[in-house]
């Protein structure tokens, strides 16, 4: 379905929202605001806000928890996903579970669901913890890096080895080197104005097809290797291959080619994301950081954390709330209308794009006591059972809320325990930091950080303070 809205009907009153301009709307204030744009309409015009974009692409964001919860619970059968977004990643992920509708992604996700229980998702800890430990043993006292870059390499080999079951070495990085040049080469395209067809033997087009061809000849290669040994394994990867319908029925191996490459995509970013936005925030709250330091000195004494501990570890998780509150790394989610439905005072027609945005929501006043502030301090009192369900969403909501968010948190949780018992990071100076919209919200040219080792703490003092 085409995301142009159907003109509204005279019956139907316009939300309020800015004017723009001619034919192009708000559109040039949007690239050159970015995500403020959002948080003054909503400041400006409340809680439903029309946005007119460009050539009539316009939008309604939603600002308001029970308004977010009516698009993804309440009313959700009238909506698809955007198709914008759709079309965007359409030949990297196939009809995998971020892109797919409707039967054929309840199957999808009915047979994928078992494989991220939690005890199941738990077996995967000893692998965060090994890449963590191996990815860090070169680092020395004093030196700088972007750290975004190196969560993003960290998390990139967790994801190989949790979806694939390859081992670090050069196999496992050609495999995140292609796909993250494809994805590149997706958000390329996406941003630029002219849209150079994919048929078209440009050289990033042909670098695109040789990722392409490798990723799938890999996974295809896997597919047949485990079918033929008869199953086995403890990747996602095997776990979905083996995972059967109440009908008896399997995926084929185009499907498990889309849900594999969209895991590893909507998984291997977003963590990256949160471990870097979470060693910025530290970085710039020492008491924060400190007191965290003493919650991981105490509870885990030096050794690494395991599943088990993470619940006596509550600063732990109240710093990843916190950092998932301000820096969301999925920032705006979108929904496209199939039929016509109403909101609050307004009804609308089949065909309006939603935006719901967790930037704006997670700084809201209403919801947040002083929102800018990082407080970690805020989750420990049991603030989430106090909230409105979607004033906090960073894994989205209803039947579609994120798949992988027990993954995520557990990686999140035992990278940052493992680091943070070892390391600690100091922003080097004259950098801003600005947070880039992009598919997900990253650290524009990256977080440069200088890299300190925590003196060790000896076993008996650690013991003793416990
Ligand atoms: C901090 C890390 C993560 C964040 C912030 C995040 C966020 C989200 C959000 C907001 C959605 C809902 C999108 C929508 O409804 O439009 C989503 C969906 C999804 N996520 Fe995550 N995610 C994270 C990690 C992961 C991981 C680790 C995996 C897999 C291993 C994963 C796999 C998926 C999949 C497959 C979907 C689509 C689910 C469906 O539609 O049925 N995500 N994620």
């Amino acid at each position: 379905m085409s995301e142009h809205r159907a003109p509204m009907t005279a019956t139907q009153k316009r939300p309020p929202g800015p004017r723009g301009k001619p034919l192009v709307g708000v559109a040039l204030e949007l690239r050159k605001q970015g995500l403020n744009l959002f948080v003054r309409a909503a400041r400006d015009y409340g809680d439903v806000v029309y946005l007119p974009l460009a050539f009539g692409q316009d939008r309604i964001l939603l600002n308001h928890p029970d308004l977010i919860e009516q698009v993804l619970i309440v009313q959700h059968q009238k909506f698809h996903k955007s198709a914008m977004a759709q079309a965007a990643t359409r030949r990297l992920l196939g009809n995998g579970l971020l892109n797919s509708e409707d039967d054929f992604w309840r199957r999808q996700r009915r047979l994928a669901q078992p494989a991220f229980q939690k005890t199941r998702v738990n077996e995967y800890a000893p692998v965060m913890i090994e890449h963590a430990a191996a990815h860090t043993a070169q680092w020395r006292e004093g030196e700088t890096c972007d750290i975004a870059e190196e969560m993003s390499r960290l998390t990139c080999g967790i994801a190989v080895k949790t979806l694939f079951g390859l081992d670090i070495g050069p196999e496992a990085d050609r495999v995140g080197e292609n796909l993250t040049r494809l994805m590149r080469h997706q958000i390329h395209r996406v941003r630029s104005p002219i849209r150079i067809p994919a048929r078209w033997p440009t050289p990033a087009n042909r670098r695109a097809d040789a990722a392409f061809a490798y990723l799938d000849s890999l996974v295809y290669g896997i597919i047949e290797e485990r079918r033929s040994r008869g199953g086995g394994g403890n990747d996602l990867l095997s776990r979905l291959i083996a995972a059967m319908d109440e009908d008896g029925t399997q995926m084929t191996p185009r499907q498990l080619r889309d849900e594999t490459m969209t895991l590893f995509l909507a998984g291997h970013e977003t963590t990256a994301l949160t471990l870097s936005w979470t060693w910025y925030l530290l970085a710039q709250n020492p008491g924060a950081e400190a007191r965290l330091h003493e919650e991981l000195n105490r509870v885990l004494g030096g050794h690494s954390p395991r599943p088990e501990d993470l619940e006596s570890l509550p600063y732990l998780a109240a710093v990843i709330h916190e950092s998932l509150r301000l820096y969301p790394p999925a920032y705006i989610m979108a929904r496209l209308s199939i039929e016509p439905f109403e909101l609050g005072d307004y009804s609308f027609p089949a065909g309006t794009t939603i935006i719901m945005s967790q930037w704006v929501t997670h700084r809201d006043a209403r919801y947040f006591s002083e929102p800018l502030v990082f407080r970690p301090e805020r989750w420990l009192d049991g603030l989430i059972t106090r909230l409105p369900a979607h004033a906090y969403f960073p894994f989205g909501g209803g039947p579609r809320r994120c798949i992988g968010q027990g993954f995520a948190m557990l990686e999140a949780a035992l990278v940052t325990a493992e680091l943070g018992q070892k390391f600690s990071f100091e922003l080097t100076a004259g950098q801003t930091i600005v947070p880039e919209p992009l598919v997900t919200l990253r650290p524009r040219g990256g977080i440069r950080m200088q890299i300190h080792r925590r003196t060790a703490i000896p076993q008996a003092q650690a013991s003793a303070t416990s």
